[in-house]
């Protein structure tokens, strides 16, 4: 009995003394999870500035099979507006059309989805090319914007502004005039993420080769964020723990730290390595006094938009491979994590609702569907399982190596 009571009382001491600090209080990105928002769809017809199709295809006005940007076909059952493509039409017969995040309806049932599956928080990315170069572009942004707010407002989620600074070399003064022309109007609304009592703002690239190295323009944008009362994260690159350039006191300044992780790992194997990797970034982070957000992902692949990838390049394997980054997450009990992304379609990495098999994609047209690695899962499956995951890093379900989760519900 006594080597017990001497072990705790030696924990005890220990943690009076240890200068490692707990995370911050639940808020609305600690302690839940986040997604990645685009909302960056357009289609021709939607009467939009643009009203052309964006990101469905690439430098072309009509998707069709030589100019296809996206790897997901998405399921398009529970949207009102759908707009024609110039594909064939889909395995069951039905027209190949394509939703548009201009229209007020798309944005709503995605934030819907978010409530029936436990999605807590969605980013919404902010894009150089569009915030500053292009009018058009700009009114685009900002009425998906208006959008995602009232969605966010109608369904009891929260939402905050995520600019990446990729091809962004004025980032560090435009981002600050971006913030009080188009954001500032949206921090009051009730559904704005706040963490610590303060609205959330995330810039990412930071530390990355061949994105903007700024790293005096990264820290004046950061304090000024902070003195004007915002709670600053960061997306940074994966190796940021043992970065020795400029960007190493960028890192410390901020908030809350999300280290990118797409495409850095893809498999099993490959995420249960990375484990150490999180351990060590999470005390690191704990030292600092700083929140950290892993980044997870269902699978990715671009192979058409890059036909030189492989098709299904990191695969899923029917939601194993998400649910085993949820498990580090659980097992090393960091109390926050973020998805990469809820309908990032182009990347192959959605968790929003897509095509489950060939009778839901265009007979002329290569897709990545959800039973392509051999089982079969419902068009949900991904949100469900990240809504299931969720609940696991909040300890409201056990701990478990394999998933919950019903392939179909
Ligand atoms: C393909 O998905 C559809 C839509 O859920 C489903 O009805 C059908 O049974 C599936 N077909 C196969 C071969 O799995």
């Amino acid at each position: 009995m006594k080597a017990p009571s001497a072990v705790i009382v030696l924990i005890v001491c220990l943690s009076a003394a240890t200068p490692l600090l707990a995370s911050s209080a639940v808020g609305d990105v600690v302690g839940k999870l986040t997604v990645g928002y685009q909302g960056w769809f357009g289609a021709k017809g939607d009467n939009s500035p643009h009203n052309s199709w964006i990101h469905w295809p690439h430098n072309s006005d009509h998707p069709y099979k030589d100019h296809t940007n996206f790897e997901i076909y998405p399921d398009t059952r529970e949207y009102t507006h759908t707009y024609q493509t110039g594909y064939a039409n889909l395995g069951n017969g039905q027209p190949a059309k394509l939703f548009s995040s201009w229209d007020k309806q798309t944005v709503d049932t995605h934030f819907k989805w978010m409530k029936e599956d436990n999605i807590d928080t969605a980013a919404l990315q902010r894009f150089a090319s569009s915030v500053k170069r292009d009018p058009i572009a700009q009114k685009s942004l900002n009425g998906v914007a208006d959008n995602v707010r009232a969605a966010a407002e109608a369904h009891d989620r929260k939402f905050y502004i995520m600019w990446d600074i990729s091809g962004w070399n004025n980032f560090a003064t435009e981002i600050i005039e971006d913030y009080d022309n188009n954001i500032k109007r949206l921090v009051s609304s009730k559904a704005y993420a706040h963490q610590n009592g303060k609205p959330v703002v995330c810039i990412w690239g930071f530390g990355f080769n061949g994105r903007p190295q700024d790293t005096k323009g990264a820290i004046a944008l950061i304090e000024h964020f902070k003195q004007q009362g915002l709670y600053v994260a960061g997306g940074v690159q994966t190796q940021w723990r043992t970065d020795t350039t400029a960007w190493k006191d960028v890192y410390t300044k901020l908030d809350m730290l999300q280290p990118w992780t797409v495409g850095r790992y893809g498999n099993i194997k490959g995420a249960e390595d990375y484990k150490k990797t999180l351990e060590a970034d999470h005390n690191t982070l704990k030292q600092h006094n700083i929140d950290y957000q892993p980044v997870l992902f269902a699978g990715s692949s671009w192979s058409n938009s890059h036909p030189a990838s492989k098709r299904n390049e990191n695969p899923r394997v029917h939601g194993d491979f998400m649910w085993r980054q949820f498990v580090n997450v659980r097992e090393l009990d960091i109390p926050s994590c973020y998805v990469a992304m809820f309908d990032e379609y182009d990347e192959g990495t959605a968790i929003a609702k897509a095509a489950e098999n060939k009778s839901m994609i265009p007979t002329d047209q290569w897709f990545l569907t959800m039973d392509a690695d051999g089982v079969a899962v419902s068009a949900d499956f991904y949100l469900r399982l990240a809504g299931d995951g969720n609940r696991m890093m909040q300890k409201q379900i056990p701990l478990t190596q394999t998933h919950p989760t019903k392939h179909y519900p």
